[in-house]
């Protein structure tokens, strides 16, 4: 698929994997929306893909996901300025030693890596439906052996900080796949991607669990390479409700595709992001 006049949304775009995706995006032509949760970082990172690639058609801004009145903001003024999108990259991640709180009232992880790409795939559906072949990316591949509590889903009872991010993922699969089966995703692929491990920030409240996972993770450039290997395929719609390692297609286990999971997680998920989005009047 040819990027050139694409409109590409990357959430998480001032760092990492998000800023290793944007420059690619860019440098091969799409219009790239960086999507970042600081104006500063974000400019930064717009400068620096602009001095890698002066040319490049860029749009930065700001939606902080650990706040529903800014991602409500945010995809307002995303309506007002486009009628279509091609790419949503969900990449934006964030990993938490301790456990905290949103603003809502959520636990941090799971607002972040789930709740938020939730509400973000959902709304802009629409958009998507305008876009050509387009996609819808959720950045993770949970292990096989990762199962969901539903009725601790923000880690009451029992946190920890892989554990708990992980059944974050897991929740975005979850609904990943559900999506891709809805009608009213008709059209648009679906699909979650494991970049593989790179080298990366996201341990940073545990830098040695950081160092010693950076010992063994490629390049975030290569994770980047193996993201663009599959928006810039010729088989976009092919890839809706899969799952992919790098760049191999990964079996779906009978969990996750266990419609007695899936469904009462959707439905749970929509009565919880309905009544913060549209509160009763
Ligand atoms: N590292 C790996 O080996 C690996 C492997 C597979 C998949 N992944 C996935 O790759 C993605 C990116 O990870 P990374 O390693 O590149 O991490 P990173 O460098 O820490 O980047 C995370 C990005 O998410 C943003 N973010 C965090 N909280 C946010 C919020 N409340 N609102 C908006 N943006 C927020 C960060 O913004 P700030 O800079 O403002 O904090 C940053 O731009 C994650 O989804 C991760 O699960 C990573």
């Amino acid at each position: 698929m040819k990027l050139a006049g694409k409109h590409c949304l990357v959430t998480g775009a001032n760092s990492g994997l998000g800023l290793a995706v944007s420059k690619k995006l860019a440098g091969m032509g799409a219009n790239t929306i960086l999507v970042c949760r600081s104006r500063a970082k974000g400019e930064a990172a717009l400068q620096e893909i602009k001095r890698e690639t002066p040319d490049a058609s860029l749009e930065l801004m700001t939606c902080d996901l650990s706040s529903m009145k800014s991602i409500r903001s945010f995809l307002d003024e995303f309506r007002s300025r486009h009628s279509k999108l091609d790419v949503l990259f969900n990449n934006a991640a964030v990993m938490k030693q301790k456990r905290t709180l949103t603003e809502d009232g959520f636990e941090m992880m799971f607002q972040v890596n789930y709740l938020a790409p939730f509400i973000l795939m959902n709304s802009l559906l629409d958009l998507l439906r305008n876009g050509s072949e387009p996609l819808v990316i959720g950045n993770a591949r949970p292990e096989y052996k990762i199962r969901l509590d539903m009725d601790d889903l923000q880690f009451e009872k029992r946190y920890k900080m892989y554990g708990s991010f992980f059944q974050t993922k897991l929740c975005l699969l979850f609904a990943c796949l559900e999506l891709a089966h809805r009608p009213e995703s008709d059209g648009v692929a679906v699909t979650m991607l494991d970049p593989g491990p790179f080298k990366s920030n996201l341990v940073r409240d545990v830098p040695l669990a950081g160092w010693f996972k950076n010992l063994f993770s490629v390049s975030v450039d290569k994770a980047a390479d193996n993201i663009l290997h599959h928006i810039t395929s010729d088989d976009v719609m092919d890839k809706n409700g899969k799952v992919f390692k790098e760049k191999q297609d990964w079996p779906l286990s009978e969990y996750w595709q266990d419609a007695k999971v899936r469904e009462p997680l959707w439905a749970k998920t929509q009565s919880i992001v309905s009544s913060v989005l549209d509160p009763p009047a």
